[in-house]
């Protein structure tokens, strides 16, 4: 097994309990959308973006109570990975996380690419179903997550930082739009007695 398969084979068991949209199907999609974003950016070093995207909710505060990005460090340890390569993957994905850097924008084009890939998982249908199924999960009901596309994932589209996940965030972001005016649409006809022009009830 390569570092690869068996960090795949480690946030399988990590995440094995999680169904909110943080967990191990979010993971792989942000692995191979930031391989995909790496094929267009000659010096991104391809392990530090396989391993950084596979591991980069392994610490997540919201799931994890670990500190010093410990699952991924003993993880990295197990793998025999230098010092230094440990350190670069776990300089990634804390530039990466919101809790950590505050949506800044990482220095490092591998932390740029994983962090546009994550951004990107955020928005479009998989954004859509991932914000419903984690505000459900938190309390919130479908209406307060609407609020959420207003006050965050409509702003994804420009904050990409390469050109490839810019290109990829634009049908995405217009899929949003679309959404929005759809439950716009359906909202204010059910929220008018005697608005509804349709068939029988
Ligand atoms: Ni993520």
């Amino acid at each position: 097994m390569n570092h690869t398969e068996a960090a795949i084979a480690r946030i399988r068991d990590l995440f094995a309990e999680n169904a909110d949209g943080h967990g191990f199907d979010h993971s792989m999609r942000v692995y191979r959308t930031a391989l995909r974003i790496a094929g267009t950016e000659p010096a991104a070093d391809l392990l530090i973006v396989s391993l950084s995207a596979l591991l980069h909710d392994a610490d997540d505060p919201k799931l994890f109570k670990t500190e010093n990005n410990f699952n991924a460090r003993s993880f990295l340890a197990g793998q025999g990975l230098s010092a230094e390569t440990t350190d670069r993957i776990c300089e990634v994905i804390n530039s990466v996380s919101f809790s950590k850097n505050r949506g800044r924008r990482p220095e490092t084009i591998e932390g740029q690419i994983v962090q546009d890939a994550d951004r990107l998982d955020a928005i479009g249908a998989v954004g859509i179903a991932r914000t419903f199924a984690y505000g459900g999960k938190h309390g919130r009901t479908p209406e307060d997550s609407i609020g959420h596309f207003h006050e965050k994932l409509l702003l994804l589209k420009d904050l990409m930082n390469t050109a490839a996940a810019k290109e990829m965030a634009e049908s995405r972001h217009a899929f949003m739009e679309r959404f929005l005016e759809e439950w716009k649409r359906e909202t204010e006809e059910t929220a008018t007695p005697g608005s509804y022009q349709g068939g029988a009830e």
